[in-house]
């Protein structure tokens, strides 16, 4: 069950050539054994990890301001890619990788584990209707997915525009034994001003939509022996 649908729209001309000139360099493609993140980005550094990055712009303007991290973005839609790519090339980044990739594959089989100290799902598919819920990306045995690669203490940002959504994503965020509430007292947290607007929350602000922000702490629960992860 898959979390999108390939969204129609095609790349501009200079998107495509981003893609085809800078893929080699900042483009990831599927691996046959987990990535080694050291040699993905030459060097060793905190890292974050993004899901859905959309445009790209949260991911650039993190990246911008922290040189002293690493960004890996993973989006299935082509010209959000191409966009990204693009302000990679206009403001000389180069702490950023992309994967063109669905990331529960890339979570499940590309990284290793503890690899990912923060991990950012801003603005997920909300799935509205009730028979596609079982697509949302947040669920219970997602997020146990996400723990294997995040180490005890790792970091989990969600936000999203959509009221049911963000009950759900506390619900499932407290019941989790991976996760523990990282606001005290628990419930969402306020926006915090490092997080950058995306286009999604832009939208939903303009349709008069209340934004939530929830921020998760990874526990040091570990699956049992034997889980192998699936997707
Ligand atoms: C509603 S958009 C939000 C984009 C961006 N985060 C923002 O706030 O503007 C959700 C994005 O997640 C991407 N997406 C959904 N499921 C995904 C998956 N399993 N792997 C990679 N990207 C996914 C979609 O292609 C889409 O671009």
């Amino acid at each position: 069950m898959r979390s999108f649908v390939r969204r129609a729209g095609r790349l501009t001309p200079s998107q495509a050539r981003a893609i085809e000139s800078l893929w080699s360099h900042f483009g990831i493609d599927p691996p046959s054994t987990p990535l080694d993140l050291d040699t993905v980005f030459g060097r060793h550094a905190a890292r974050t990890l993004e899901i859905g990055f959309g445009d790209g712009d949260n991911l650039a303007t993190l990246a911008a301001r922290h040189p002293e991290r690493d960004y890996l973005g993973v989006e299935v839609h082509d010209p959000g890619v191409g966009r990204l790519l693009l302000r990679i090339e206009r403001e000389g980044l180069e702490n950023i990788r992309v994967a063109r990739h669905d990331a529960v594959e890339v979570i499940n089989h590309w990284l290793a584990p503890d690899s990912i100290d923060e991990l950012l799902v801003f603005f997920p598919d909300p799935w509205h209707k009730k028979r596609h819920h079982k697509r949302r990306l947040i669920q219970a045995g997602f997020l146990e997915q996400l723990a294997r690669v995040m180490p005890p203490g790792a970091r989990l940002h969600l936000a999203t525009d959509w009221a049911p959504y963000a009950e759900d994503m506390l619900i499932t965020c407290d019941a989790s034994p991976a996760f523990e509430n990282a606001q005290p007292g628990g419930g969402y947290a306020a926006r915090p001003d490092t997080r950058p607007t995306t286009k999604f929350e832009r939208r939903g602000l303009r349709l008069g939509h209340e934004v939530f922000d929830l921020l998760c702490k990874r526990t040091d629960w570990q699956p049992p022996q034997g889980d192998q992860p699936s997707g």
